[in-house]
């Protein structure tokens, strides 16, 4: 038995050796240890051998199975090696190669630009306030004292949803919430998309507005230019100046359009500077003093006295073609990613 088991043993030996494969490896493992494998085969004759040679034969079967464990042992590792050496030849890196940069998204410039000028009105103090884009013809126009027969509705063409109903065409029916919901002091910004009947290349069907509504005793026109400044200095640069023209809104009294200097030539009105073209100065908003009959509306009442307030209005996509030289606002609008994505 045990010249059976050293021929078993042998010929197991020289087989791990030559084998050049986890899967033989495996097998050679079954048919040899495994529960009918060979060398349990040879065990099983045991029972028919003297009690004193068992002990030998037993300490000789283990003695080989240990052998072959270990042989399985070192060739699975040497074939790990090789296998290994194999896959770096194979996959080689050239970690010189100019690495493919993932696709990265951004914000639409417009959303980009209304965030800028939440975080700037935000570092003053003003909450943002949402309202709904289909706007009831009251809050709209009445309630900022526009009456149905006011001249003032046809600088709004206005697209009508049914009786009653309107496309906002600005912002400040908001406004006009806000002080319906809560008594001063009212410090709010209103962003989101407005829609007027209009469509060239500086006029979309809709546009964005950021408007904002100050709410409080005292409220001064100098409050309004102070904060205006601010946000001229935050967006344009530490030296843009602003400048206020008289001018005429249903909802204020005076009104102003606002102007800020050209960033790019300075107020030195260079005749060549394409922003400014040539005039020093770009028209970017419209404000001006809340107009009392605002108060009324709201039902602001009791303690009136001294209370006042500034509004205004801003375009955001005039700013955001402003700061960045877009030619025509409809671009803005055409969904084409190559344009999109520069910014
Ligand atoms: N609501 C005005 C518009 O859309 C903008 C504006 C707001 C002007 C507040 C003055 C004061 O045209």
């Amino acid at each position: 038995m045990i010249e059976k088991l050293s021929a078993i043993g042998g010929r197991a030996l020289e087989e791990i050796e030559k084998t050049s494969s986890f899967e033989s490896l495996d097998q050679i493992r079954v048919s040899l240890l495994g529960k009918k494998g060979s060398l349990n085969e040879v065990l099983k004759g045991l029972s028919g051998i003297n009690p004193e040679e068992r002990p030998v034969i037993g300490a000789a079967a283990n003695e080989w199975k240990r052998k072959i464990e270990a042989a399985l042992e070192v060739r699975k590792s040497s074939l790990e090696k090789v296998h290994l050496e194999q896959q770096l030849q194979k996959e080689k890196l050239d970690i010189s190669a100019p690495a493919r940069l993932a696709h990265r998204g951004s914000l639409h410039l417009v959303t980009q630009t209304v965030r800028r000028m939440m975080q700037i009105f935000g570092r003053l103090g003003f909450d943002v306030t949402l309202g709904p884009e289909a706007e009831t013809d009251y809050l709209n126009f009445e309630a900022v004292n526009i009456p149905a027969d006011h001249p003032a509705r046809d600088m709004q063409d206005t697209f009508f949803l049914g009786p009653g109903v309107v496309l906002r065409t600005h912002t400040s029916g908001v406004q006009m919430r806000s002080m319906l919901a809560q008594k001063w002091p009212v410090r709010v910004l209103c962003p989101g998309a407005v829609y007027r009947c209009d469509h060239d290349a500086t006029h979309s069907p809709m546009f964005h507005q950021v408007e904002g509504l100050w709410v409080d005793k005292n409220v001064r026109m100098s409050d309004l230019k102070g904060v205006l400044q601010f946000w001229a200095r935050e967006l344009f640069g530490s030296d843009t100046q602003i400048r206020l023209r008289p001018s005429y809104f249903p909802f204020v009294e005076p009104g102003a359009e606002v102007d800020v200097s050209c960033f790019r030539c300075r107020v030195k009105a260079s005749d060549d500077c394409k922003i400014c073209k040539g005039t020093g100065w770009l028209e970017v908003l419209g404000a001006g003093m809340v107009h009392p009959r605002l108060f009324e509306m709201a039902g602001y009442s009791g303690d009136t006295e001294g209370l006042s307030g500034f509004a205004f209005g801003i375009g955001v996509e005039r700013i955001a073609m402003l700061l960045h030289e877009v030619p025509d606002l409809r671009l803005l609008f055409q969904g084409d990613v190559r344009f999109l994505s520069q910014f």
